[in-house]
């Protein structure tokens, strides 16, 4: 049974929206010199984005990729909703179960397992995982009673912005000879998966990739295997201001599927989608601590030059590349910073960098941006900031995580609600979270803690 007992998260009252509750918090710590860096995270972004892929994709199941943002809530949220999750290791398997999700909605996605994480997967009911070499087929061999096993190929990621077809993916031909060493062992290959890379630029790449599996299950079938699974990986994007749109990706697989994967060639098919999910619902605020202004050298001067024009300024906040922006070095993030002090009409811009708290060099967050003369004290935000961020951060040099602030709008909450007990509404096309069907505004039968949001602080 799936408990949802601890989820922590406060409703939003009518009208308000995640950046409201930024603005209350930094109201909060006005008078005081606890100025933290902290997020709020919108538990209803991470619903709108699961309909709007039941809109787009709605022959694909998506299996959430823990490792993009392991937070409690959003993995309980995403349970809820009935998504199937992508773990790549025994504490994100725990995780997943922890919450009662049975081990039919878990894929074991890592090609390269640890022998005593397979035998945990194998002794906690997790069946399928991916492969992609012949020693891994033989760790399986020894270590698993009943592995639903999953060919990775490998895909033409040049294009991605982060590859991972240099690590991970069998060649076609690489592809037979597992086939045909697997059948040797006596393992059951269910299907195959892959993944285009993150931030991929071409969605023809999709297409390819859905070519050459059909290909695999075609081998798979000459040596006697019938299989039903596809599972076409993660990179979709997680926010709009992306080069490639989400729609225009899904534009190009679903014919992709229809033609080599028909509905009625009985071959589910799932997704490991991660930073779609969970980009867009954080925004992050930091809190400027130090400044320093440089003059630039003079070659000459300008009677009229009060100085300013010559002027560098360097802020550094108190979340960093050790921090929440690993996702620079980790991910190829760029980042934009919001100035929270709205920038005047006519107030002059500086040419700035942003550098996090750590004593490290490496530690700068933004190379170059234009921003106003702003003071200690005063916040920064950054929006999408949800997606390999909070999963790889490290206390490097003492300094903490940020508090997390989940918020989630009552109808968002009774919209999970019913897809929890009723499963997707038929015409997902329809739905958002403020115009689901009329019984979903019954206030939460589920007794979770959630708290009112107190006042909205403009
Ligand atoms: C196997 C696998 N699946 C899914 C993902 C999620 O990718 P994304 O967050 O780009 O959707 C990753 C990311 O590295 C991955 O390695």
């Amino acid at each position: 049974m799936t408990s949802f007992d601890n989820f922590g998260f406060t409703f939003l009252e009518e009208g308000f929206c995640a950046r409201d509750i930024i603005e209350q918090k930094i109201n909060e710590s006005t008078s005081s010199d606890d100025k933290d860096a902290f997020y709020v995270a919108d538990l209803g972004d991470v619903l709108k984005k699961h309909l709007r892929w039941a809109r787009v994709l709605p022959r694909v199941t998506p299996f959430y990729a823990v490792k993009c943002n392991d937070s409690r809530a959003v993995v309980e949220t995403l349970a809820m909703l009935g998504a199937g999750f992508d773990c790549a290791s025994k504490t994100e398997i725990q995780l997943v179960q922890s919450l009662g999700v049975e081990p039919s909605r878990i894929i074991y996605a890592n090609p390269c397992k640890q022998v005593s994480q397979i035998k945990y997967a194998s002794a906690h009911g997790v069946q399928m995982m991916t492969f992609d070499s012949e020693v891994e087929l033989m760790k399986v061999a020894r270590s698993h009673d009943n592995a639903k096993l999953v060919l990775r190929i490998a895909t033409d990621d040049s294009k991605a912005v982060c590859r991972l077809s240099v690590k991970f993916g069998a060649t076609l031909k690489g592809s037979r000879l597992l086939l045909e060493r697997a059948k040797e062992l006596g393992l059951d290959i269910i299907g195959v998966s892959f993944h285009v890379g993150s931030g991929c630029t071409d969605p023809e790449t999709y297409a390819q990739a859905i070519a050459d599996a059909r290909c695999v299950f075609d081998m798979g079938a000459e040596l006697g295997y019938n299989m039903t699974l596809l599972d076409i990986g993660g990179g979709f994007p997680g926010s709009d201001d992306s080069k490639l749109k989400f729609e225009e990706i899904t534009a190009v697989i679903n014919p992709a599927l229809d033609k080599y994967f028909p509905a009625d060639s009985g071959v589910r098919i799932i997704a490991e989608p991660g930073r779609f999910y969970v980009a867009s619902a954080y925004m992050l605020a930091v809190n400027i601590i130090a400044k320093k202004v440089n003059m630039k050298e003079q070659s000459g001067s300008d009677d009229e030059d009060d100085g300013t024009n010559d002027r560098t300024l360097m802020y550094y906040v108190n979340d960093g590349v050790y921090g929440s922006f690993n996702c620079i070095l980790f991910d190829h993030a760029h980042v934009t910073p919001i100035v929270h002090k709205k920038p005047k009409p006519d107030e002059r811009m500086y040419p700035c960098s942003i550098w996090g708290p750590t004593c490290d060099g490496l530690d700068r967050i933004v190379e170059l941006c234009a921003l106003p003369d702003r003071q200690v004290g005063d916040w920064l935000l950054f929006e999408n900031m949800g997606a390999y961020t909070v999963a790889a951060s490290s206390t490097f040099n003492g300094f903490q995580k940020p508090d997390i602030y989940y918020v989630m709008s009552r109808s968002a909450w009774q919209c999970m609600q019913q897809i929890h007990a009723q499963g997707m509404p038929a015409l997902v096309g329809e739905q958002s979270p403020g115009n689901m069907p009329g019984h979903c505004g019954r206030e939460s039968n589920l007794g979770l803690p959630a708290k009112s949001c107190a006042a909205r602080v403009l």
